[in-house]
């Protein structure tokens, strides 16, 4: 089954690379209009440019816009769907920092809560009058399995992240009996920029070799490989497309196994 978002209008957030562009390419092939933002103006004018047309109605476009100032950000979503609602929206940007909890400041939580949790709010309230005009909405929020299980040396996303979680579930609660869904997608180890960065900062702190490092965080997956960033897109895709209607308040792990909890 292959299905058609013909019609409908996809806000894919953190698209100008790695999950959030793969996002956008999967929608766009599916049919569905898609506005990609980030800050990156050339990657995103590039991008927009490039997604699929499968018909001839379809239209793509891009927003810069920088999570972090929240205000900023509504505003912008606000002035573009006055012109062009939206019904699927991706909330997804770079992830925090490593480092140990014990060792995060104030600040850093509170700048973490304001770029993932209070900008998706921002996005959710900018967009839901379409979804709700629409009696379609789709909202898909890209996490990390750490809301299953906490992960070492992430103290400030494990933190936050555990947030957008329960953020999302009480959303998924409240916005069912108006056909909007509310869930996660939980990626795991995924070749992307955010990958490498991790892969190179282990590299440095450890002194040993990249190979190394790549074998020992596949040592604990089961598929033995890290994901491509087309295959956690997917699972986006899916779970913003019709069929999926029946789906919402769920963590969806993409990890090749490696999360144990159930
Ligand atoms: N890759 C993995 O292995 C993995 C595993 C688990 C969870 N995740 C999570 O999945 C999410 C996406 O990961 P990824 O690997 O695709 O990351 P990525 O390659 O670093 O891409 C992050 C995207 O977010 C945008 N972005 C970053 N800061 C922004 C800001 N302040 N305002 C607006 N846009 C911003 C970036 O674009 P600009 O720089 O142009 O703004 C980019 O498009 C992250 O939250 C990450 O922690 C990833």
């Amino acid at each position: 089954m292959k299905p058609d978002l013909a019609g409908k209008h996809a806000l894919v957030c953190g698209a100008s690379r790695g999950i959030g562009r793969a996002a956008a390419e999967a929608l766009a092939g599916l049919g569905a209009d898609v506005t990609v933002l980030a800050r990156n103006r050339d990657a995103l004018d590039a991008l927009a440019r490039t997604l699929p047309k499968n018909h001839g109605a379809q239209r793509h476009g891009w927003l810069a816009a920088d999570v972090a100032d929240t205000g900023a950000l509504r505003s912008a979503v606000e002035a573009m769907v006055a012109a062009h609602p939206v019904q699927i929206l991706i909330n997804n940007t770079g992830g925090p920092n490593p480092g140990p909890a014990i060792d995060a400041s104030g600040d850093q939580f509170v700048d973490t809560f304001r770029r993932h949790l209070l900008a998706s709010h921002a996005l959710v309230q900018a967009t839901i009058g379409g979804m709700r005009s629409a009696g379609y909405g789709r909202i898909v929020n890209v996490i990390s399995t750490s809301v299953k299980e906490p992960i070492r040396n992430l103290g400030v996303s494990n933190t936050i992240r555990g947030a957008v979680a329960n953020w999302a579930k009480t959303l998924a609660t409240e916005l069912a009996p108006e056909a909007i869904t509310v869930n996660n997608v939980l990626p795991g180890f995924t070749r992307t920029q955010r990958l490498e960065q991790i892969i190179e900062e282990r590299v440095a702190s450890t002194g040993k070799s990249r190979n190394q490092i790549e074998s020992s965080m596949l040592a604990s997956v089961p598929a033995a490989r890290f994901a491509e960033a087309a295959e956690v897109a997917a699972a986006i895709a899916f779970l913003a497309s019709p069929a999926a209607s029946y789906i919402t308040g769920i963590n969806l792990p993409v990890d090749g196994g490696r999360t144990q909890s159930l």
